[in-house]
């Protein structure tokens, strides 16, 4: 891994695996390719924008020149590809953006690495970052696993489950060097307010109703980002060719049984009386389409790589709302402009 290409790495999961990379290897170039969407940021990397061994170029991916550009310019021999549009609300209301940056633009990706790699095969690795959403909903019982049938349901999660087949399919038909993980639900700092874990302590903050789906009983399987951030790096420089591995916190929480935690932490934190956030619960219209249930079986990657997490739930949750409650200026940027308009399309009718 002498250069390494990161896509993505200005977003929420981007940044923080940007950093373990430029920090974990100062003898590689870390080449973070980013479009700047509303979920990137790069007041998410200032702390390591300076280092000698970090390079940050705008591009959008679905560029299929930009993309060929860039693997001209920068000889990446490890791409990380994490760009994608990334939230089932905002696939719901505009599925083709979806289609565009997470299929397209993973083409465009896969064909650069395919004609610029085609001579020195040797030694190069397409890690594919996706998502457990692929796998569908599971009832009450049973965990997702490797094997576990594609059915996705959102927009979203078919854009990713149609980039993860081409991933796959470059594999199976030109021996692409491929890699892929499926992960479950992250949190952490630096994560976009419009996703639940954010969007709440950003309205707890602000003493606004705390939008919960339906009745609050869908189940999510949580990983601190940081703990993701280091699967990936296991399985960039260990993970077999053509092979996937599942990533998840082992980590099961009800929608409404983790707002609860969330209110009580921060009712604790802002000094205010227990049971103060609680009241500003709402139970609003349901997600359309609305997955059940989550979780993962991340044995593989823990047999085979060594790899579990690290960081126990209360622990990264209270680390959480720390982060945004020290970082209130990056709270207040990122909320200014279009998201209040994303806001009053997204709850307003609800
Ligand atoms: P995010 O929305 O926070 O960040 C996405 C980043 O991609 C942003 O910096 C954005 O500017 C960039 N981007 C978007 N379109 C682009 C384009 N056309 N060209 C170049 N850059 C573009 O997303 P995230 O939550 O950090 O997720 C990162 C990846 O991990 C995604 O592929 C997502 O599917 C996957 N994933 C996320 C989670 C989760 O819980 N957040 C879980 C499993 C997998
Ligand atoms: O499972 C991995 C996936 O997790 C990633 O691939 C996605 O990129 C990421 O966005 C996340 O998807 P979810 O849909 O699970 O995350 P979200 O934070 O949007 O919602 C979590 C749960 O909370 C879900 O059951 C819907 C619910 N919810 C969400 C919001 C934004 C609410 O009840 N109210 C809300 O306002």
């Amino acid at each position: 891994m002498q250069h390494i290409l990161i896509t993505g790495g200005a977003g929420f999961i981007g940044s923080h695996v940007v950093r373990h990379f430029v920090k974990k290897y100062p003898g590689s170039t870390i080449v973070n390719a980013d479009k700047l969407t509303y979920a990137g940021n790069l007041l998410n990397l200032t702390d390591i924008e300076q280092e000698k061994n970090y390079h940050f170029v705008k591009g959008d991916i679905v560029d299929g020149d930009f993309v060929f550009s860039l693997f001209e310019k920068h000889k990446p021999d490890t791409v990380i590809h994490l760009a994608a549009e990334s939230h089932v609300d905002r696939s719901i209301a505009n599925p083709m953006e979806f289609v565009h940056t997470n299929v397209l633009g993973t083409v465009n990706l896969l064909n650069a690495a395919r004609h610029h790699w085609k001579d020195e095969p040797d030694n190069k690795r397409f890690y594919h970052i996706s998502t457990d959403e692929v796998y569908g909903s599971l009832g009450d019982e049973g965990l997702f696993t490797e094997e576990t049938p594609y059915d996705p349901r959102s927009p979203y999660s078919a854009s990713k489950a149609s980039s993860d087949h081409f991933v796959r399919a470059y594999w199976h038909t030109y021996g692409l060097p491929v890699v892929l993980s499926n992960c479950s639900n992250n949190y952490g700092p630096n994560q976009f307010p419009e996703k639940l874990i954010p969007l709440f302590i950003n309205n707890i903050i602000q003493k606004k109703p705390l939008p919960v789906y339906g009745k609050g009983e869908n189940v999510r399987d949580w990983l601190y980002v940081e703990d993701h951030a280091v699967a990936i790096d296991a399985i960039v420089r260990n993970g077999k060719p053509g092979e996937t591995y599942n990533i998840g916190g082992h980590n099961e929480w009800k929608n409404i049984d983790l707002i609860r935690l969330l209110c009580k932490i921060m009712d604790e934190k802002l000094g205010r009386e227990p049971g103060t956030s609680e009241g500003l619960i709402t139970y609003v219209k349901d997600r359309a389409g609305h997955d059940l249930r989550y979780a993962i079986d991340a044995s593989k990657v823990k047999d085979e790589l060594g790899w579990v997490p690290s960081v126990t739930f209360e622990e990264g949750l209270s680390k959480t709302v720390d982060w945004y409650l020290a970082n209130g200026e990056w709270l207040r940027q990122v909320t200014s402009g279009d998201y209040m308009q994303y806001y009053r399309e997204q709850y307003e009718e609800r």
